[in-house]
């Protein structure tokens, strides 16, 4: 901490954005100098201008801004013809009187061409010290320069939170409303357009909000698919992380009834994350098991719940070698991952990537990184891994730590059955009250949800063909056709029970004896 005294520290908005935040904490510490890497200039702008608020006893603090083709000027003021080069403008910050804030853009370049710019820079640390003047430095790439490194505090400025987007929906709302567009500018809607937008940076936010303008002709809750579409597309771009839509609620998941008890109690500490110690915060969850027995379901229910967007890392695309080095690109992801939080990130078969095989290796290199990064990652991050081949993941793994919970999906018991019968009749519009499920129970055994699903389907397929409802005979009669999976892969199952026995809980409640 500076010597600066902390200036209205209860006056400042109570809801800032993090990034608003950051500055307001570096400016209360009575730090100078700041160098903040982004591409985002207008926001960089925008953020300051909210942390200044109420930063000095008369109000907002007067913001400056510098480029070398606009030169210098005051927030919505004319140009000062005396600071038009990099020197002049310091020279500018250091004849000006009374504190202020100034901001200049890309000037990694003055910094790096001219040593006498770097000398320049060094001494206002000296002259704006205690008086209230901070110098903010924002550009694409990260240039500080050795001599003044230790004078500088750097930052990276991370997307947008959700309260940064909604002061940014709402401007945004308010500027194509002027243009004559219909604009349904609630609260309740500039909410959901932000959550719609979470992720993206604010020129992508932009840019996704003028899309989907262009296809509706108005800005509303209609505007969401057409908002997450973009999402998907610009996250799409790295071609290893996908944004997943999802609406599944937890009571689409049948059974399973420990892990969906569990996943409730985690979503209140994940809430409560930047409050709790670090070994409480939820990390992540990892769920193996019986292919088609509902983990992928499981990890979409589990965004759902916790009201978080969901991001799919595919662990096959990234070990293709299409996008560099595979480590490379794994640490690469994670670091962006951290960037989008709060989200739930989901490693999808996830012993593709992170095996026992070759520890020495390239794959050695991503499970020691892996391991570190489960307990250092950011805190609004929650992982759900999903694995099949669990003889496949080091044992390490699955030790506690790095996952709060490792959770065995089997196949699903009788009820379990009877449960995920009828959230399929629901979902396409049958009743399953006008059947009594339970005797299905006896011609299902060692089915997997994927295989009821799939029988409800191909009996209301049945029924509609006939252009009648669905009886119980077209349940009865599909179901007698069906070989489950399990009875043909036996032995398989039967190892990959024993293997989970010890090592994971039981996702289902079972009843005691089995
Ligand atoms: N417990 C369940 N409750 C409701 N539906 C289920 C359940 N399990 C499976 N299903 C149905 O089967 C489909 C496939 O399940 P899911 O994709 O979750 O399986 P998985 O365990 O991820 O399998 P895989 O290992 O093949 O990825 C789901 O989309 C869902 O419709
Ligand atoms: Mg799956």
């Amino acid at each position: 901490m500076g010597n600066v005294a902390m200036n209205h520290p209860d006056t400042a908005p109570a809801t800032q954005g993090r990034a608003a935040k950051m500055f307001r904490d570096i400016f209360d510490s009575g730090r100078p100098l700041t160098f903040v890497r982004s591409s985002e200039e207008q926001r960089v702008g925008r953020i300051l201008r909210e942390a200044g608020h109420n930063l000095f006893d008369n109000g907002a603090a007067p913001l400056w801004s510098w480029s070398l083709t606009e030169g210098m000027r005051r927030d919505g003021g004319k140009v000062e013809p005396e600071a038009s080069n990099a020197r002049e403008a310091l020279d500018f910050i250091d004849a000006h009187k009374g504190p202020a804030i100034f901001h200049l853009k890309d000037f990694h370049e003055p910094l790096r061409a001219s040593a006498e710019v770097r000398r320049r820079l060094r001494d206002l640390y000296q002259t704006c010290l205690d008086r209230r003047k901070f110098v903010v430095i924002s550009s694409p790439v990260r240039f500080v320069p050795e001599e003044i490194e230790r004078d500088v505090a750097f930052v990276e400025l991370r997307p947008p939170d959700l309260r940064e987007l909604i002061d940014f929906v709402h401007d945004e709302a308010k500027q194509i409303a002027a243009t004559g567009t219909s604009v349904d500018s609630s609260q309740a809607t500039v909410y959901q357009l932000a959550r719609a937008l979470q992720g993206l940076t604010l020129d992508e936010a932009r840019h996704a909000m003028r899309r989907a303008m262009a296809a509706h002709k108005r800005l509303g809750t209609e505007s969401i698919p057409a908002l997450l579409e973009e999402k998907r597309l610009l996250i799409g771009r790295s071609g290893v992380v996908d944004f997943v839509a999802t609406e599944t609620d937890i009571g689409q998941v049948g059974g399973l009834e420990n892990l969906k008890s569990w996943l409730m109690e985690r979503k209140r500490l994940f809430e409560l994350r930047d409050t709790l110690s670090e070994d409480i915060v939820p990390k992540g969850v990892l769920m193996m098991g019986i292919p088609g027995c509902g983990k992928s379901l499981s990890v979409k229910a589990v965004a759902a719940h916790f009201g978080l967007p969901l991001y799919r890392i595919d662990m096959i695309e990234i070990f293709s070698g299409r996008h560099g080095q595979p480590a490379a690109t794994f640490v690469q992801t994670c670091k962006m991952l951290e960037e989008m939080a709060p989200a739930v990130v989901w490693f999808d078969e996830i012993e593709m990537g992170i095996t026992s095989a070759d520890a020495s290796g390239e794959q050695g290199r991503i499970f020691a990184f892996f391991l570190t990064w489960m307990q250092e990652k950011a805190r609004g991050l929650f992982v759900a891994a999903t694995a099949n081949r669990i003889d496949l993941l080091p044992a390490e793994m699955i030790r506690k730590g790095r996952f709060d919970e490792v959770f065995f999906v089997d196949l699903p018991l009788g009820n379990e059955r009877v449960d995920i019968f009828r959230i399929h009749l629901r979902r396409r519009g049958v009743d399953p009250a006008k059947f009594d499920l339970s005797e299905l129970v006896e011609f299902t055994k060692d089915w997997t949800g994927a295989e009821i699903e799939q029988c409800v389907i191909s009996a209301l397929t049945k029924a509609r063909l006939k252009e009648r409802e669905l009886t119980r005979e077209d349940l009865v009669s599909v179901a007698m056709g069906v070989v489950p999976l399990a009875r043909t892969m036996k032995e398989q199952i039967n190892h990959i029970r024993q293997w989970a026995f010890d090592r994971a809980m039981r996702a289902s409640l079972r009843p005691v004896g089995r």
